[in-house]
């Protein structure tokens, strides 16, 4: 039978860090509240010049390079992300050219934080049907763009960053093993981003009323989010004929570390078993997910055969939860001087590809006028 195995990891924050004392200079809060109600102590940034496509871009450079993988191989790009570069194109499009990725369909997720869970199942799911042989599943995030920086209840929970996987078919038993997704669109007023969409959109009214950042309703997501996490790691596990004493570790979605405690608690397990690195990024939302595995396994925290599952709840309201049998191990050797210079040349390639392309249709669009 055929199986997703993921063979690939990447992530990308950007440089500029923002601690919890830098906050305490912007709004009325202080460090040991955001210490002890979210676990957060720092997150990072975008600059004007990151985006969400600039940090996909790395991170999926990244996953590329472990993977051993060439993007014209790729047959499939996702983005998960509530923070697209446009509503339209697709970040992924915008990834699909710049990578050089020429033979890849791409588009854009969009489900709350869960989006990058969601990504993964529909990914290993087409690669399970034959449709597909390699796919990359990013999930990124510039949420400082939509964050009220006035407000004390968001701003101190959100960062940004991007986290990649690559996907690839095989016959070898493991990688994706089961999926769970789920959503209740009765929720959907506890986190959103008022306006920008066709039903409000952007006008100096809807700036000047602030309706271009995100709210949230903490405490509702946070019993949602209590109850969905412990109940999709069950299911998933159930679904994959497995239980929880075959979990090595659940790399949860990386929103408030109390969340992770108490789901980890009411499940029974000991805290070991959860991946949190919350307290370095915050919450990044689609990237949170990706972020944690990558971290996880630069950390040697994931060894192969490993039962991981990755669980995650977001707006919308979604959830989700995946089983993946770890079928890989890092790859031994740093890249050679050699390799390092091919992929230059390979995205150096994609550049000017790109380039002639444009030219080509503006020389077209020229002749027509004529
Ligand atoms: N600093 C100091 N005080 C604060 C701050 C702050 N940054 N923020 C809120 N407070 C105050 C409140 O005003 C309130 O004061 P009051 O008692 O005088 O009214 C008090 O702290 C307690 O506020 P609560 O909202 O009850 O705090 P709580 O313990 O619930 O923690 C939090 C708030 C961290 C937001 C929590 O509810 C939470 O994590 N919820 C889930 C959020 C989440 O996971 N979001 C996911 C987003 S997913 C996506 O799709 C983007």
């Amino acid at each position: 039978m055929t199986q997703a195995h993921i063979c690939g990891w990447g992530k990308a924050a950007p440089e500029q860090v923002l601690t919890n004392d830098n906050l305490t200079q912007m709004v009325d809060t202080s460090d040991e509240w955001i210490r002890t109600r979210t676990g957060i102590a720092e997150r990072h940034i975008a600059s004007d010049e990151e985006t969400t496509f600039t940090l996909s871009l790395q991170a999926a450079r990244q996953a590329l390079e472990v993977a051993g993988l060439n993007p014209v191989q790729l047959n499939l790009i996702i983005v998960a992300t509530v923070t697209p570069d446009h509503a339209f194109p697709a970040t992924a499009c915008l990834l699909q050219d710049t990578l050089g990725a020429t033979h890849a369909a791409a588009f854009d997720l969009s489900a709350g934080c869960t989006g990058f869970v969601y990504g993964l199942s529909v990914a290993a799911d087409l690669i399970s049907t034959g449709a597909y042989k390699n796919a990359l599943v990013v999930g990124a995030e510039t949420l400082s763009r939509i964050t009220n920086w006035d407000d004390r209840e968001t701003c101190v929970l959100f960062g940004d960053g991007a986290g990649a996987v690559i996907l690839q078919a095989s016959e070898a038993d493991g990688g994706v093993l089961s999926s769970v997704l789920g959503s209740d669109g009765s929720g959907g007023d506890l986190l959103k981003l008022p306006a920008g969409g066709s039903r409000e959109p952007s006008s100096h009214r809807t700036v000047s009323e602030g309706m271009h950042y995100l709210t949230m309703k903490g405490r509702e997501v946070y019993r949602f989010a209590v109850r969905t996490m412990p109940a999709a790691t069950r299911q998933v596990l159930e679904q994959a004929g497995l239980d929880l004493s075959d979990l090595s570790l659940i790399i949860p979605h990386q929103a408030n570390q109390r969340i992770i405690d108490a789901s980890t608690r009411s499940l029974g397990l000991s805290p070991e078993v959860t991946f949190s690195n919350l307290e370095w990024y915050g919450n990044t939302s689609s990237a949170s997910i990706p972020i944690a595995l990558c971290d996880a396994a630069e950390q040697g925290r994931i060894q192969q055969d490993d039962l991981v599952v990755c669980v995650g709840f977001g707006a919308g309201l979604t959830w989700g939860a995946v089983a993946v049998r770890w079928s890989e191990t890092l790859p031994a050797e740093p890249l050679s001087r050699w390799q390092k210079i091919r992929h230059v040349l390979r995205y150096r390639y994609a550049a000017l590809r790109s380039l002639v392309r444009r030219f080509l249709r503006w020389l077209f669009a020229l002749g027509i006028k004529e």
